[in-house]
């Protein structure tokens, strides 16, 4: 089979190679798959940026996949050969709580991801692609849609009287917007172009702030609330973000720490968190649940996962530069 390798770190040193065909043991199921999703962590990834919590050398990319199931393991029972999956992100984290050990596992990452035509997985870790939804539409959903799903509805829990604010225009944000107009909630949506800011309407925002020109984006956005503040912030730029996020939230208002587009280190001006009575809550992706509440919720309402451009495995690094650039509005895929 045909893999995308990272030989060494460094988005140049990726190769398509030829790599022996897996089996599947034990409660396992292979894999044929057709199309992935990039996420900001793959570019991190291929700069070796997780350090020793990542490999440095033939790895390869990418957590999310979505295929067809071409041989079942010994005891394997949940799916059959043709059947259409996509994976979760964890695949030991199967519901509940967060727990230590099986955060430690993750595709692209720590072990070989699904940037390659064959892999074997456990069978508790894929779950079943509704009939109407493409292999890319399904491969956008294991981190993203399954993050912002936890940060709006899990965490969030979101609804008719709630207001979410959204920072950009990728996938972790685009998902909480669809997510939160799903739960009838309205959404404050940032980005840095008007352009953007006239889609993100598009898909359901009821109001845009440009991120770049009203730096007192907070201000704006409690002045939209009529000075209540936001419920829900979904926390995906960092750095430069936070400190106009705990202005925007109302007291006793949810900020879900996702994600550092902007930098990781941010500056807390911890009476504001501690009058505000906010929750300032880690998001650390999602469960096989969450994802199987994705799958649903995107069947019950009718949402599209919004995807930017499609290009060939053999484009991987352009794929990786793209998203690298902030280019994309919403998903960036491959197909395999
Ligand atoms: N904790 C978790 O479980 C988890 C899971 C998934 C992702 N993440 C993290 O969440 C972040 C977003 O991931 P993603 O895959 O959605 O990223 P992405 O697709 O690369 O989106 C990045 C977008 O962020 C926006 N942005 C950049 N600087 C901004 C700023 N100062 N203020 C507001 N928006 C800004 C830009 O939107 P515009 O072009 O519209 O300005 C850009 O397109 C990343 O840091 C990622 O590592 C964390």
């Amino acid at each position: 089979m045909k893999a995308m390798v990272m030989q060494s770190t460094g988005v140049d040193n990726l190769r398509l190679v030829d790599r022996p065909d897996p089996r599947p043991g034990a409660g396992e199921v292979l894999v044929r798959l057709r199309a992935a999703s990039l996420n900001f962590r793959d570019v991190l990834a291929l700069k070796g940026g997780y350090g020793s919590r990542q490999k440095q050398a033939d790895l390869v990319p990418l957590s999310d996949g979505a295929g067809e199931v071409v041989e079942t393991g010994p005891g394997s029972n949940r799916f059959k050969v043709g059947d259409r999956v996509v994976n979760s992100f964890f695949p030991g984290w199967l519901a509940g709580p967060p727990d230590e050990r099986f955060l430690q596992e993750d595709l692209g990452g720590m072990s070989d991801g699904v940037a390659c035509e064959l892999r074997v997985f456990s069978q508790d870790a894929l779950l079943p692609i509704p009939a109407d939804m493409s292999f890319v539409q399904a491969a956008t959903l294991p981190c993203a849609a399954v993050t912002a799903w936890n940060a709006v509805r899990a965490h969030g829990q979101a609804g008719p009287e709630h207001v979410v604010l959204t920072q950009g225009s990728g996938g972790v944000a685009l998902f909480a917007l669809q997510f939160a107009r799903a739960a009838g909630a309205g959404v404050i949506a940032l980005s840095s172009s008007a352009e953007r800011l006239e889609r993100l309407r598009g898909l359901g925002a009821m109001h845009g702030i440009n991120y770049r020109e009203d730096a007192d984006w907070g201000k704006t956005a409690r002045q939209v609330t009529r000075g209540r503040g936001v419920d829900i912030v979904v926390e995906t730029a960092g750095a430069q973000t936070l400190k106009q996020s705990i202005r925007a939230t109302r007291l006793g208002g949810l900020i879900a720490m996702i994600g550092m587009v902007s930098g990781p280190t941010a500056e807390v001006n911890l009476p504001l968190v501690a009058m505000g009575s906010l929750r300032i809550h880690g998001i650390a992706v999602g469960s096989r649940e969450h994802l199987e509440q994705v799958l649903a919720a995107c069947a019950r309402h009718r949402i599209a996962p919004v995807v930017d451009r499609v290009l060939p495995l053999a484009d991987l690094a352009e794929a990786v530069r793209c998203v690298a650039a902030g280019a994309q509005f919403g998903k960036v895929c491959v197909e395999i």
